[in-house]
């Protein structure tokens, strides 16, 4: 199924450009509370939810419902349709709430729609430097309008490798095994705190590899879609094409995506969780 096929919107408009204006308006919302107090609580070791990421979330939900009555809709902080079978939205309110608790300046809103599982568009919105990533399945991928392709780096030692550590404490230190192991054959690691926007620095060619050892749906339902139409890889652990439910992420470009498979080799990382 590509992006054509998709259900008209109640307006008519388009699925891309419903997400981009509810990702637009979510990002007004977070911009003004930034700097205010939150209320905080702690879902696990390091994971942290706030009642900024419900205000948003129900927003960008009632939108899409409101939209499109017969699409089904998950949101990472509210029970919903598993997106694995048929038309479903998916949303992310806040991707890095650690830092937009702390106050740093790196954080964005996802929303995307799967079809079996299958990203078919999606936007990942930095209301900070006012970047919007969008893609369609088959139309490209694209920042503020402007066609992203992925980087032309051939060599691991020139490139840039970002990761997340996250808050699984096996998954981190396996994957500060991977960083130990490839280091210095490599130009720097940049743990940014949103894996959403680090997948979108690879589509963009800012970064060269990205590699997380588990994310969920509503992390990289755009992020996937991204690399892909700027031309990269994005598989799991094992180099299979990843998907919404993957153990695992690699996005790179085809070359230096081969070379990480090649310097992984063997690596507790490259197990399956
Ligand atoms: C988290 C961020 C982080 C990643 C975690 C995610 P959240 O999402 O994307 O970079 O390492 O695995 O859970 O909690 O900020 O939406
Ligand atoms: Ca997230
Ligand atoms: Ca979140």
């Amino acid at each position: 199924m590509n992006a054509d096929k998709i259900t008209p919107s109640v307006s008519g408009v388009s699925a891309v450009e419903i997400a981009r204006d509810a990702a637009l308006a979510a990002g007004e919302i977070l911009l003004d509370r930034f700097h205010q107090s939150k209320q905080v609580s702690f879902k696990g070791r390091g994971n942290i939810v706030t009642d900024v990421d419900m205000l948003v979330e129900q927003q960008i939900l009632a939108t899409l419902s409101e939209q499109f009555p017969a699409i089904g809709l998950l949101g990472e902080e509210s029970p919903g349709t598993k997106p694995d079978k048929g038309l479903v939205w998916v949303v992310d309110p806040i991707d890095g709430t650690r830092n937009y608790v702390s106050g740093v300046p790196f954080y964005s809103v996802v929303i995307g729609l799967a079809f079996d599982g299958e990203p078919l568009c999606g936007v990942t919105y930095d209301p900070v430097r006012g970047e919007m990533f969008h893609a369609e399945r088959g139309k490209g991928a694209f920042l503020n309008g402007n066609k992203l392709e992925v980087s032309e780096k051939t060599l691991l030692s020139d490139s840039i490798i970002g990761t997340e550590l996250s808050n699984n404490a096996e998954g981190a230190r396996s994957s500060l095994d991977v960083v130990r192991n490839i280091w210095p054959n490599m130009q720097t690691v940049r743990i940014m705190g949103s894996a959403a926007l680090a997948i979108c620095y690879v589509a963009a060619g800012r970064t060269d590899i990205f590699f997380h050892h588990q994310l969920g749906p509503w992390d990289q339902i755009a992020g996937l879609l991204l690399v892909e139409e700027a031309g990269g890889l994005a598989t799991d652990r094992t180099g299979k094409r990843a998907q919404l439910f993957s153990d695992g992420l690699i996005a790179a470009n085809h070359t230096l995506h081969k070379l990480f498979l090649r310097a992984t080799e063997g690596l507790s990382w490259r197990l399956a969780t």
